[in-house]
C-alpha cells in the first residue's frame, strides 16, 4: 500500500498532546469519561467545533481538538468512536469519503475511501447459480457477495498521514476508552439492532456480539465491545497495512467473506463470497480532487467520483444558479429545487461509476455551460411528468435545445444508513466526513472476535443488469458509485462558509442540495435549514412510467397544497413516526462573519445529533 509523505504539521503540539492522550501527563483529564449523553443540537463559540449523530463520537472530538489536536485527529477520533457507537451505520468494515480545507493554503483536498470489488467480483458473483438469475437484491443484502474491500482503516492513517499531527494510535484512543468501558444504548440503537435482528440471527459471531442470550440490548443498559477495543489496539500497534490489510485479521476477513459463520440452520441463503487476502493487502485509499462550482458568490468543493456527490449536487447547483430562487414564492423555488436534483440525477446515472474504469465527464457535469442547457428543460409551470433524459456531455453550447429530449429511466434504492461527521479546529481547518457500511447494519457479518461488521457496500453496483454501457456495472477491482456528498462551501476571500453532509443512500445528494438552498437562497439559518422537512427528485418512475418524488410526511404537509399546481407526484418516504419516513441525519459547522463557528446537528431525525463548541459564546 502507498501512502503520502507524512507530514507532521505542529510537532510541539503533536508531542504535547500524545502525552496527554496516552495519559503520560498526570494531570490531563479523562477522554470522553464520564458517558456522553446529553444531546446538544446546536452550539455556537470559538477555539474548534463538531458536530456528529452521537454524543460520545462529539465528546471524543472535542476532547482531542481541547488538548490540541487538530480538525484531522479530531475527525479520526470522532469517526472511530462512531464505529464502537454507532456500529450498524460505519466503522472499519466499511467506507467513505473524507475532505478537508486546509487553512494554510485555502485549499479543499480529499481522500476516496471508498470499498473496492474483490479480484473475484464480476457479474457471475451476483448470478445465482441455483436459478442462472440474478439475485434479489434481499439476498445480497446479507451475503459474502456484497463485500467490499474495506477502506476506512486505510482512510483514518491516510489523513492522519498527510494532514494529521496524531498516530493512528493516539487517534483511536478515545474509541478504545467507549469500546471497553461502554456506552448507555439509546432508543436508535435498540430500534436499529431490532431491525436487523432476523438478520443478525444467521450469524454467530453476530449475535454474539449484538444479540447476547437472543436478547436485544435495552435502552439506559451500557453496551460494551472488548472485540472491537482489541481490534483497534491492534491497528495502534501495527498501523492498517499490517494489522488490517495483511496478517491475521486479514486472513480472518477474507475466510469470513468466503464463508460467513452461519448458524447451523440459517433463514436466508448468505451467499459466499471470493474476497482474498490479496485483496485486502491491494487496497489504496486515494488522495483526489475535489470537485468544484461556483454557487451564488461561493465556492463548492464536493467528492468526485467513485462519489457522484460531488458532480450531481454541483450540476444541480449549477441549474439553480440560473434562476433566481430568493426571488420567487417558496413553493416555486422547491419546485426548481427539484427539477434541478431530477436532471443531475438522469446525468449521474448515465454518465457516474469509479473512474479507473469509466471515462467519467467531471469537468462537463460541473460545467455552468451544462447546467445552462440543462436549466431549459425546467418547465416553470409543470413538474416533468416522466424521468428527464440524460444531457450530451460531448455537445452542448448552453443554448436551449430545440426539440425535448427522449425519456429515461433511472433505477436505484432508499437506504437509511451511513453516517456524517463535521469537525473545525482552531486554526481554521475544516473535516468534511461521510462514512458507511452501506445498508444499516451492513451486510451483518461480524468478523468472529473482532466486533466489527463487514459492509455490503457492492450492493450500491448495479445488481440487476450488466449493461456494458452502464457505468456502474460491476467489475473486478472497481469502486461501487457511491452518493456520498461531504460538501464545503467557501467564501470568496477562500475561508470557509459552511461544511454540511448527510447519511442516506441515493438521498444524501439531495438533502446537501437541499439543505444548501435553504440556506444560501431562502434564508434560513442552518439549524432551520438542517431541520426543515425534506423532498427528494431521484428522477425515479413508478411502474407506468410516471415520474414522481419521495418526501417526508411533514413535507407533504408543510408544502402539498402549494405543490398541487406543478401536478408533482409525491409518494410519502414512509409512515409518520417510522425511521423509513425520514430523509438524511446531518451535521454542519457554519462559519459565522464574527469568527464564531455555529455548530448544528439533526434534531430530531435519527433520534437526533450533537454539536458541541470549545468555548461557547456567552
Ligand atoms: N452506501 C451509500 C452510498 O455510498 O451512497
Amino acid at each position: 500500500m502507498l501512502h503520502a509523505p507524512f507530514t507532521r504539521r505542529l510537532a510541539a503540539a503533536s508531542a504535547a498532546l500524545a502525552l496527554a492522550l496516552t495519559g503520560g501527563a498526570a494531570a490531563s483529564p479523562a477522554v470522553a469519561d464520564p458517558r456522553a449523553v446529553e444531546k446538544t443540537h446546536t452550539a455556537v463559540g470559538t477555539g474548534g467545533a463538531v458536530s456528529t449523530v452521537d454524543p460520545e463520537a462529539s465528546a471524543a472530538a472535542l476532547e482531542v481538538l481541547r488538548k490540541g489536536g487538530n480538525a484531522v485527529d479530531a475527525a479520526v477520533a470522532a469517526a472511530a468512536t462512531l464505529g464502537v457507537t454507532e456500529p450498524y451505520s460505519a466503522g472499519i468494515g466499511g467506507g467513505g469519503y473524507f475532505v478537508y480545507y486546509d487553512a494554510a493554503t485555502e485549499s479543499v483536498h480529499t481522500i476516496d475511501g471508498r470499498e473496492t470489488a474483490p479480484a473475484g467480483a464480476d457479474f457471475q458473483t451476483f448470478m445465482n447459480p441455483a436459478t442462472g438469475k440474478p439475485y434479489l437484491f434481499g439476498e445480497l443484502v446479507t451475503s459474502g457477495v456484497s463485500v467490499g474491500v474495506p477502506g476506512t482503516p486505510a482512510t483514518w492513517e491516510r489523513a492522519l498521514e498527510n494532514w494529521g499531527t496524531l498516530s493512528l494510535g493516539e487517534a483511536l484512543r478515545p474509541a478504545i476508552k467507549v469500546a471497553d468501558r461502554g456506552f448507555v444504548v439509546d432508543e436508535t440503537f435498540r430500534k436499529q439492532t431490532d431491525d436487523n435482528r432476523a438478520r443478525f440471527a444467521n450469524f454467530t459471531s453476530t449475535s454474539e456480539l449484538f444479540l447476547p442470550g437472543g436478547a436485544l440490548p435495552t435502552v439506559g443498559s451500557i453496551f460494551k465491545n472488548h472485540d472491537l477495543a482489541e481490534t483497534y489496539r491492534l491497528l495502534a500497534r501495527q498501523g492498517t497495512e499490517d494489522g488490517f490489510y495483511a496478517g491475521p485479521l486479514a486472513e480472518e476477513i477474507a475466510a469470513t467473506v468466503q464463508a460467513p459463520p452461519t448458524v447451523p440452520t440459517p433463514t436466508l441463503p448468505v451467499p459466499a463470497g471470493t474476497m482474498t487476502t490479496a485483496d485486502l493487502a491491494g487496497y489504496e485509499a486515494l488522495d483526489q480532487d475535489p470537485t468544484h462550482v461556483e454557487y451564488r458568490g461561493y465556492d463548492v468543493y464536493g467528492m468526485a467520483p467513485s462519489s457522484s456527490g460531488g458532480t450531481t449536487v454541483g450540476e444541480a447547483l449549477n441549474i439553480l444558479e440560473t434562476f433566481d430562487l430568493a426571488g420567487m414564492a417558496p413553493a416555486d423555488a422547491l419546485h426548481h429545487y427539484l427539477q434541478s436534483s431530477g436532471l443531475a440525477f438522469a446525468d449521474r446515472g448515465k454518465y457516474v461509476g469509479d473512474p479507473a474504469f469509466v471515462g467519467v465527464p467531471t469537468k462537463a457535469l460541473t460545467d455552468p455551460v451544462f447546467g445552462k442547457e440543462r436549466a431549459c428543460l425546467i418547465n416553470p409551470d409543470t413538474a416533468a411528468q416522466t424521468p428527464f433524459a440524460p444531457g450530451d456531455v460531448a455537445s452542448y453550447d448552453g443554448v436551449c435545445p430545440a426539440a425535448p429530449a427522449a425519456l429515461a429511466d433511472e433505477q436505484d434504492t432508499e437506504n437509511l444508513s451511513t453516517t456524517n461527521l463535521t469537525v473545525a479546529d482552531q486554526w481554521g481547518n475544516v473535516v468534511e466526513y461521510t462514512l458507511t457500511i452501506e445498508q444499516t447494519g451492513g451486510s451483518g457479518i461480524v468478523v468472529p472476535g473482532r466486533g466489527f461488521i463487514l459492509n455490503n457496500e457492492l450492493t450500491d453496483f448495479t445488481t440487476t443488469s450488466f449493461d456494458t454501457a452502464d457505468p456502474n456495472r460491476i467489475e473486478p477491482g472497481k469502486r461501487p458509485r457511491s452518493s456520498m456528498s461531504p460538501t464545503i462551501l467557501l467564501n470568496e476571500d477562500g475561508t470557509p462558509f459552511l461544511a454540511l453532509g448527510s447519511p442516506g443512500g441515493s438521498t444524501i445528494i439531495t438533502t446537501v442540495l437541499q439543505t444548501i438552498v435553504n440556506r444560501v437562497d431562502l434564508g434560513m439559518t442552518t439549524p432551520a435549514a438542517l431541520a426543515a422537512p425534506r423532498a427528494s427528485n431521484r428522477n425515479f418512475a413508478n411502474s407506468i412510467g410516471r415520474a414522481f418524488v419521495t418526501a417526508e410526511p411533514g413535507f407533504i404537509d408543510e408544502f402539498g397544497d402549494d405543490l398541487a399546481p406543478y401536478e408533482y407526484l409525491l409518494v410519502k418516504s414512509g409512515d409518520a413516526f417510522t425511521s423509513a419516513a425520514e430523509i438524511g441525519a446531518e451535521t454542519a459547522i457554519e462559519f459565522l462573519p464574527d469568527g464564531r463557528m455555529l455548530a448544528a446537528a439533526e434534531p430530531v431525525r435519527r433520534g437526533g445529533g450533537s454539536a458541541l463548541v470549545l468555548t461557547p459564546s456567552p
